[in-house]
Parts: structure tokens; sequence; C-alpha cells
């Protein structure tokens, strides 16, 4: 049985990192010098190893691209103020991978082979941390079934790997939302909750479809009657109503128990707010904005972070903010940066030193 203590570390000749300038990047384009790789034989996780980051080679039977056993995260590594290289509740993305794991039937990977192998990872890398605002180092760990069988059973053979990827913002402008009456993202005893590649396939052509009548993404909705709000895209969502702030409950499994969505509520509290969890009728919204009470809505993930919605569209109704009016998003986001910038105390004890 092997462990984090086993890992194995062979480095680049030559570091690429000052190829470009780490400004002004785009979301999930360019990858730092390394990756690592952990299988998954005879059922147990074998030695870690952390090499050059390069393509990696399997038959075209390969399991995962043929009955999609693939899952991942998403988390984000600074610098901060002080000099010290932090990541942002990773042990939360850790545990969330695993739910992923569970659902899909594919074995969970240990704590300290994720988290160390992490570390391990971000902290040989960490010359590509970006220090501008906005950019960070993205973490994608991700899992795979690697047996080369067709069949549809659960793979015997995994891969888990970590790639990073010096990152600008994912959404660089306020989003215009389309509320989705048509496609469905998930469904009670679906697999909505699991951060499953399949997901953002089954996703695409409805997003495709809202893109080509100008929207940035679609806000889904629930199965039966399109009415109570889920999720959009990578985000989880908030209004803000009166002293109130509305969010969709994890309750039935159909949407991700968002990281930052977690973040944004105790947050939210901290700033008196009332946060209601609960099933959210868009007829509710649609009111609050007709009445005036609906003062902010916004999108929530560590692609993300806190990305305001200009415009959300249902049927043929049309809610147009005027954003520059709203102070609790942006509250909200720079809140979250100075815990991540180490320019405030992390009270909450979310971030960890590599
Ligand atoms: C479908 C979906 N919902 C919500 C989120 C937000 O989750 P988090 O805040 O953990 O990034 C993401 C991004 O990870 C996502 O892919």
């Amino acid at each position: 049985m092997f462990s984090i203590n086993d890992l194995e570390i062979t480095r680049v000749e030559r570091t690429r990192v000052n190829d470009q300038p780490l400004v002004n990047l785009p979301f999930g384009k360019y990858f730092t010098d390394h990756m690592l790789e952990v299988d998954y034989v005879d059922g147990a996780w074998q030695k870690p190893v952390i090499k050059p980051y390069a393509p990696i080679s399997f038959e075209p039977s390969l399991a995962a691209l043929h009955y999609g056993q693939a899952i991942f995260e998403g988390i984000k590594a600074y610098k901060n103020e002080q000099g010290e290289v932090v990541i942002f509740r990773g042990i939360d993305n850790c545990k969330r991978f695993n739910v992923s794991a569970t659902r899909l039937q594919m074995p969970t990977v240990p704590e300290d082979v994720f988290i160390g192998g992490m570390n391990a990872l971000v902290k040989l890398d960490s010359l590509w941390i970006p220090l501008v605002s906005d950019h960070s180092l993205y973490i994608r760990p991700f899992m795979f079934a690697t047996d080369c069988f067709l069949g549809v059973k659960p793979s015997e053979t995994y891969k888990f790997m970590i790639v990073l990827s010096p990152a600008g913002p994912y959404y660089a402008a306020p989003l215009k939302i389309l509320v989705e009456q048509h496609y469905v993202r998930a469904v009670k005893g679906g697999v909505g909750y699991a951060k499953a590649a399949g997901n953002y396939a089954s996703a695409l052509l409805a997003t495709t479809e809202a893109k080509a009548k100008g929207f940035d993404q679609v806000l889904w909705t629930d199965p039966f009657e399109h009415k109570y709000v889920h999720e959009m895209g990578v985000m989880n969502v908030f209004f803000i109503i009166g002293d109130k702030a509305y969010t969709p409950s994890l309750e039935d499994g159909t949407i991700l128990a968002g990281v930052t969505r977690d973040s944004i509520i105790v947050l939210l509290r901290e700033m008196g707010f009332d946060v209601v969890e609960g099933a959210i009728n868009i007829d509710m919204i649609v009111e609050a904005y007709r009445a005036g009470t609906l003062r902010e809505a916004f999108g929530t993930g560590t692609a993300a972070t806190v990305s305001m919605i200009k415009e959300l569209q249902y049927q043929d109704v049309e809610m147009k903010f005027d954003i520059d009016a709203w102070t609790v998003s942006p509250a909200l986001k720079t809140a979250l940066t100075d815990i991540r910038q180490g320019k405030t105390s992390d009270r909450f004890g979310w971030m960890h030193t590599v």
C-alpha cells in the first residue's frame, strides 16, 4: 500500500514559466511544468509520481471515453501578501471529489494522496502563480476509468491526476442569463450533485442555443415545471431580496454543493443577512423584481468567483439591473479576495499554506 510519503518527483530540465508573462491570462489555456499521476490497480492506489506535463496515451478502447466514468474538481492557489503559497478550502474539494467518485462507482482517493499530492505539485510549480488581480493558479484534480474493455461495468483500473493552470477570470464581465425552459440538467436521484464530466457535456446544447440568442449562460430549472431554479453553468446562484439572501437548497441532490456557495453563505451571515436555502420559484424572483425589492442576483464558483447578473430573462419577462448601484456582491467578492490574499484574517480557517 503506497502513501504520499512514497511520492517520486521527476523535474523538467527547463522551466517554461518565463515563456509568457503571467498577466491577462485566459482561463484554462496554459499549463505548468509538472503534473501528478497516481494509478489504481488491483484494488489499490499505486506510487504517486510528479513528472513533466506531457501527453498521455491509451488504447482506443479506454473505458472513460466510452462509458464516461470521469470526474474532476477545481481549486485555486494564491500567493498572499505575506509571500506564502496558499490554497483555498482544498480539503472541501477533496471530500466532494470522493462524493462524486462514490456516485460514479469509482474508488475514493485517500485524503493524504489528494492533499499531499496537490501541495507538493503547487509548491514545485509555485513560480507559475500569477501575482496580478483576479488571477490565480487553478488546480484541476481529475480521475478517469482506464480499463481497455468494451462493455458497461465499473472499470477495475483508474488514473488520478492533477494539472495546474495559471489563469485569469472565467467571466470577465457581468452576465446575461436565460432561465432554461426546455432542457434539463439534473433530476432527483441523478448525478447533479456530482462533478461528473458527463454533466458538462449534457449541458452544452442548451448553453450553445442560449449563446446564439445573446446570453452568456442558462439558469437551470427543475425538470417538471421549469420554475424552481437550480444553478448556472459552473456557478451556484444567489438572490438578495430585502434583507434576505436566497439560494437553492442542496437537499434533493440536483445541484453541486459549491465550496464558494458555502463560503458566500458564511460571509452573508457575517454581513447580517438572513440566508434562506430552499426551493426558489422563479415567480418569486419576478414578483420581487416588479416590486423593486430584488436588490441583487449573482453566481458563485471557484472559476467564476462572484459574477453579477446584469440581465435575467424568464420567458418573455426581461429583468434588467443597474449593477453599478450594487453593494452586496462587490463586498462579497472583496471579502473573499481579502481572505485569499491575506489582507484580512483567515477567521473561518479556509486557507492552508503549502
Ligand atoms: C455545476 C457547477 N455548479 C456550481 C459550481 C460552483 O462550485 P465551487 O464553488 O465549488 O467551484 C461549479 C464549479 O465548480 C459547477 O461546475
